[in-house]
């Protein structure tokens, strides 16, 4: 039998003396390759809906790097878009979406069990890449957590402070806790979807989670994520789960536990050996290198590489950036990452 995957390794909780690597949007506009199939695709939401184009940009970073996952290429409003709100994208500026203010732009949303039609190109790139994948790649998909999806589609666009969305939390709460609900179900559907095409781990991205105090954490970050796990674990047992509850803090500690997942992402806010003491004790963590790395390059960066494998040394660790790569990064010096973490 082939030796299994080490990214499985690593989520089913095994010490790894040289952990895997892959990189939060590994596939992106630092890759002089994917800008060219970016160019060809015609923008960015076509390229996501286009199989064949987004199966070929998941692999570039693959062919260059030999990562040790491929994350599928896609984006985390798509299940927004799928649910009628609207989506498109402005160049230099980022996403917009028309707004949710009041309950009859609620009403006009689809019903979670309605998204699979309009997604069903994101499940046919699934199963493209589990056929071109190397036999050593794990697959990952993903989907924004419910939070951080509805920080979006309350504001029709990205906001510094989340705002608009706090503001109707404190204005509307029915409306609110209407909307987390519809968005933890479409994540469910859509997460499933994924499995049932072939993805071997998922990744619940909630990026916008260290603007939620107190008991708003507890109630729109942990506990949907919470739901979300134990729907997907009851539907496909054993599929290994990584949480990303982005500046999370103190929040971290017993992330995994409360809502059950096998791996937690850490931003690179937080101190590595911090991380190791409080959070790794609980399982497998992924991190959480500060992206900057990638511009600057240089001895920083290795000893930098160096430094994080040695801090989560004695436990499950995923090596990852601690949020994502920025365009300006510099191609060699995500090479230098991979080839100092692999060396030694
Ligand atoms: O990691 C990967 O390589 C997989 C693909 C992926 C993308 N977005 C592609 C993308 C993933 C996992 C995401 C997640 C995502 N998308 C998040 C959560 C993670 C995070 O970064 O906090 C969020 C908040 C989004 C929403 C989104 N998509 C924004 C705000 C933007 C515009 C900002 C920007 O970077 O341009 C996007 C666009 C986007 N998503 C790009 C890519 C490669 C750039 C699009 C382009 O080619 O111009």
């Amino acid at each position: 039998m082939a030796e299994q995957k080490t990214m499985l390794r690593a989520l089913a909780g095994e010490t790894l003396d040289v952990p895997p690597i892959w990189m939060m949007r590994q596939a992106g506009r630092y890759l002089p390759e994917y800008r060219a199939t970016r160019a060809e695709a015609g923008d960015f939401l076509s390229l996501c809906y286009n199989s064949e184009l987004a199966a070929e940009v998941t692999l570039q970073p693959i062919r260059r790097y030999d990562f040790d996952a491929a994350i599928l290429f896609a984006d985390i409003l798509l299940i927004p878009d799928a649910l009628g709100a609207d989506l498109w994208f402005v160049t230099g500026e980022g996403p917009r979406l028309s707004t949710i203010t009041g309950d009859s732009d609620f009403g006009k949303l689809k019903h979670a069990s309605d998204i699979h039609e309009h997604l069903s190109p994101i499940y046919e790139t699934i199963r493209i890449l589990r056929r071109e994948l190397p036999a050593h790649t794990t697959l990952i998909g993903f989907a924004g957590a419910p939070w951080t999806v509805a920080t979006y589609m309350i504001a029709g666009k990205g906001t510094p402070d989340q705002g608009p969305a706090h503001a109707l939390k404190a204005e509307n709460r029915p409306l609110f806790n209407a909307l987390i609900g519809r968005l933890t179900n479409a994540t469910i559907e859509y997460l499933s979807a994924q499995i049932d095409a072939g993805a071997e781990v998922v990744k619940i991205f909630d990026s916008w989670a260290g603007s939620l105090k107190g008991d708003d954490f507890r109630d729109y970050a942990l506990e949907p994520t919470r739901q979300i796990i134990a729907a997907l674990k009851e539907r496909h047992p054993g599929i290994p789960i990584i949480a990303f509850p982005r500046e999370a803090g103190d929040h971290y500690i017993g992330f995994a536990k409360a809502t059950g997942a096998d791996c937690v992402a850490i931003d690179n806010s937080v101190d590595s050996d911090w991380a190791a003491a409080h959070v790794q004790t609980d399982g497998c963590v992924q991190g959480n290198m500060a992206p900057g790395h990638m511009v600057t390059g240089g001895d920083a960066l290795v000893s930098e590489v160096r430094r994080i494998r040695k801090a989560f040394s004695g436990g499950p660790h995923i090596f990852n950036l601690g949020h994502g790569i920025t365009p300006d990064a510099d191609p060699e010096n995500v090479a230098l990452m991979v080839n100092t973490l692999r060396e030694g």
